[in-house]
């Protein structure tokens, strides 16, 4: 369903309150180590500035839990996104505190504030009914452009959008008018391929892929628990065996549904002392080894379960690609889908950066800035942060 845009409403002059997610991968100095999750956002922000609305942008970087962190600060972001845009864009150094709203009054047309680290705040997470109040403050309109977020019913993504009138922003839009395809109708066969770290938030959301999807290949840490429920010893590798249960429950509904689970058959694994990464079967995994990536036989039944798919949705890298030495199986698995014709979409930053670092942004006619938010929209389910804007 389209919602309102910002094409929708008057902005001249009027005090928009904009929600982005700038929420980006940091180096161990606290630098940005990829801004295109900002760079995403620029044709809202261009579109805010040729308009003359005066505009407060809100994001939240991390997970600091309602405790100020410094190294959490928006400051590099800040300057980033100036040097973006080509104009200041100076950072309020509190959230909902006199002193922002003071900067913020004196935001001309054209012009933008940021106010700090949304999550430097407990009510944000909590949706907190006075927090949400004390940040409709800063607009006359909300502009939600945080589709990497939507997924989570927060102060700044449902409390403030029932505050105020709210219009989707041009990356939402896109977003939905992109990854909708991958709901409605899908052109079968349809292939699911994850992988990542974020195993606990991720596993739940796949029983909605059964029935839906025909196949679903399991590659990353998120494989580690299924290798553990079929009685694989993973070595040192993490793996949380209270997600064994819900790993059970989830092999059953795929095979109810018709739907076909691939897991690694072999892994890159690596040990202490040892003489560097070496390829280990599954049912050989060594005690004191830690897995990094899938092996060659894996990466050839992955490949071959790919080949004659006409829609393939990609979450999460399939080994630990920010070392070359275990980049080979995500490298090879989605330089093959670049060779196969189809709908190919991918979500997340991990996603966009390790595709992008091997060399295989071609794979994809498009990749969502969220990771999670892209996964569950595409099994159907609804995003709390989307549902509550305006239909157009
Ligand atoms: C993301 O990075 O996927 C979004 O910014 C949401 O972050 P979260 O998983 O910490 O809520």
């Amino acid at each position: 369903m389209a919602k309102r845009g910002i094409g929708d409403v008057a902005l001249r002059g009027r005090r928009v309150l904009l929600r982005v997610d700038f929420n980006v991968p940091q180096d161990a100095t606290g630098q940005i180590a990829d801004d295109w999750r900002i760079r995403e956002a620029l044709p809202t922000l261009n579109h805010l500035r040729a308009a003359g609305a005066r505009t407060v942008l809100a994001t939240h970087l991390g997970r600091p839990h309602g405790q100020r962190d410094p190294r959490l600060s928006l400051k590099p972001i800040a300057r980033r996104l100036s040097s973006l845009l080509g104009q200041p864009v100076p950072l309020a150094d509190d959230l909902v505190g006199i002193h922002a709203l003071e900067l913020s009054a004196r935001v001309e047309n054209g012009q933008f504030l940021m106010l700090e680290n949304l999550r430097f705040h407990p009510g944000e997470e909590a949706n907190d009914p006075a927090f949400a109040g004390e940040l409709a403050r800063f607009g006359e309109v909300f502009v939600q452009d945080a589709f990497a977020v939507l997924h989570r019913a927060h102060a700044s993504t449902v409390g403030v959008a029932k505050r105020l009138p709210s219009v989707a922003g041009l990356l939402v839009e896109r977003e939905v008018r992109e990854l909708t395809p991958l709901v409605v109708d899908p052109a079968h066969p349809y292939a699911v391929l994850i992988g990542g770290a974020k195993v606990a938030d991720k596993l739940p959301l796949l029983a909605s892929f059964c029935g839906r999807a025909d196949t679903i290949l399991i590659g990353g840490a998120l494989a580690f628990p299924f290798l553990a429920a079929e009685g694989h010893a993973t070595g040192t590798s993490p793996m949380d065996a209270t997600l064994l249960p819900a790993v059970h429950e989830l092999t059953a509904r795929a095979a109810a549904a018709g739907t076909t689970l691939v897991l690694p058959s072999d892994l890159v694994v690596d040990r202490p002392g040892g003489a560097g990464p070496e390829v280990a079967a599954v049912e050989a995994i060594p005690p004191d080894a830690a897995a990094h990536d899938i092996g060659p036989a894996t990466r050839a039944r992955f490949r071959a379960a790919l080949a004659g798919t006409r829609t393939v949705f990609w979450n999460g890298p399939l080994g630990q690609t920010e070392d070359p030495r275990f980049a080979l199986g995500t490298r090879e698995v989605l330089g093959a889908l670049t060779g196969i014709p189809g709908h190919h979409v991918a979500g997340g930053g991990d996603s966009q950066r390790a595709a992008e670092e091997l060399g295989v942004l071609g794979a994809f006619g498009f990749i969502s800035t969220g990771g999670g938010a892209s996964l569950e929209f595409v099994q159907g389910l609804e995003l709390p942060g989307l549902a509550v804007l305006p239909d157009a």
